[in-house]
């Protein structure tokens, strides 16, 4: 028998999803594929199909389930560790979102706009300062989101080496050893940060310096308010808290850091596309939403059936891993006419880049706003930016990790 199409696959384009899922999504909206470890599962590739799927409560997103499908070898220990918020069900996921919707509401990042300008501001001195070339990941893509995130947590952001390498290999190690080391180290420093804020919340001080290893004094943030009001209250435990931690501080930084690059090289590469958003500025929000639907870097969300459910004329048996590749679903020709074109006029709200349902980016109104300010700011301040090296150079994320480029070496003026 023909063995089903294998996901996750590399990206040969960076904006492109891989060519080798374009015959599944033609076949029709729901197909089987093997993972690595041979094991099947069901691909989503059709829009309706997926945004019906990410709202049914027979899809479970608990890595527990030993059904669960894994993407990589890398995640195996992943079932035995759980995820906040993203590998939770209800009734502990809503418990646990409740807690932080008001943070990443529409109102509270409104009131971080003129920060995020500033911290854009002083990276783009600093990049005019040291002048062409620069490597734009290391230098701004990065550090925007990351600084952003460390301010709003109250995380140092002298530690910045440390977490954002712990994430890395939480996310793109070879070996689910590698992975799972990240993992516990970010959690032991995470763990430590919390009871020193802890401590601080119960009159000592000396706790909140202390939780600082570099040089600067540990700044005041979400995390303070979760260990004064929640710990405090028993609505959340020590564990719960750092793996919540945990998980907004990685997709607090990766992934905007991969859209700023990854949005920056793709706009470089449809110059009629860049030009019109430079000629008129207004278009910022669409083409930020057009950039996400477009590269669409979180592609593979993954869920198991905890009840036979019937799709698109395909029965998901109980305990069949069921994947949803939002790279394919945002090309998916009934939504959108021309969807292999970057159209930064484009309508392109109902995208999933961001998932659906209950899962649906906790982060995204943040992520929106770092995303215009980086994106408007860079292009501004540096009108005639062009990659300093050829665009085939440039290396890729591989498939089976959140997309986005290593490196993006970029020049501007008579550099
Ligand atoms: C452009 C940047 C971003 C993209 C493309 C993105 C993408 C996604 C996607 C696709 C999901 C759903 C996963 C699923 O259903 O399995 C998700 C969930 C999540 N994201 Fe983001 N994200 C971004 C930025 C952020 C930021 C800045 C944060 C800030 C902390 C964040 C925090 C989260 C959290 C906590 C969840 C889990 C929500 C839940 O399960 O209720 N993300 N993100």
């Amino acid at each position: 028998m023909a063995q089903a199409t294998p996901f996750p696959q590399d990206r040969t384009c960076p904006y492109h999803p891989p060519t080798g899922y374009r015959p599944l999504s033609e076949q029709g909206p729901l197909n089987r594929v093997t993972l690595y470890d041979d094991t099947e599962a069901w691909l989503v590739t059709g829009h309706a199909e997926a945004q019906a799927l990410l709202t049914d409560p027979r899809l479970s997103a608990d890595r527990q389930n030993p059904a669960f499908p894994l993407i990589a070898r890398r995640f195996e220990l992943s079932r035995r560790e759980p995820i906040a918020l993203l590998g939770v069900d209800d009734p502990l996921h809503n418990k646990q979102r409740r807690t932080l919707i008001p943070t990443f509401g529409v109102k509270r990042v409104a009131a971080m706009r003129p920060r995020i300008q500033r911290v854009v501001d002083e990276l783009l001195d600093a990049v005019v300062a040291q002048g062409p070339p620069v490597e734009l990941v290391a230098a701004f893509a990065l550090p925007v989101p990351s600084i952003v995130i460390c301010e709003l947590l109250g995380v140092p952001y002298a530690d910045h080496d440390f977490f954002e390498d712990a994430s890395r290999r939480i996310l793109r190690s070879a070996t689910a050893q590698e992975s799972d080391a990240g993992r516990l180290e970010l959690m032991d420093y995470l763990g430590d940060l919390v009871d020193r804020k802890a401590k601080a919340a119960h009159g000592d001080p000396a706790g909140a310096r202390a939780a600082a290893p570099a040089a600067d004094a540990t700044p005041e943030g979400v995390l303070d308010e979760l260990v004064r009001d929640r710990l405090s209250d028993g609505t959340l435990d020590r564990e719960e808290l750092v793996r919540l931690a945990l998980i907004l501080l990685v997709a607090g930084h990766e992934t905007t850091a991969n859209m700023i690059s990854l949005g920056t090289f793709t706009l470089l590469e449809h110059p009629d596309q860049l030009g019109a958003l430079r000629a008129d500025p207004e278009l910022t929000r669409d083409a930020v939403e057009e950039l996400l639907r477009y590269l669409s870097i979180a592609d593979g969300l993954v869920r198991v059936a905890t009840e036979d459910i019937e799709v698109a004329g395909q029965t998901i048996r109980a305990d069949d891993g069921v994947i949803l590749s939002s790279a394919t679903v945002n090309r998916d020709a009934t939504v959108y006419s021309d969807a292999d074109d970057l159209d930064v006029r484009r309508n392109a709200r109902h995208h999933l880049a961001f998932g659906f349902g209950i899962h649906q980016c906790l982060g995204q109104n943040l992520a929106r706003a770092e995303l215009e300010i980086a994106l408007h700011s860079l292009l501004t301040r540096l009108p005639d930016l062009r990659l300093a090296v050829p665009a085939h150079e440039l290396r890729m994320k591989p498939g089976d990790t959140i997309q986005g480029l290593v490196e993006l070496p970029v020049t501007w003026g008579r550099g």
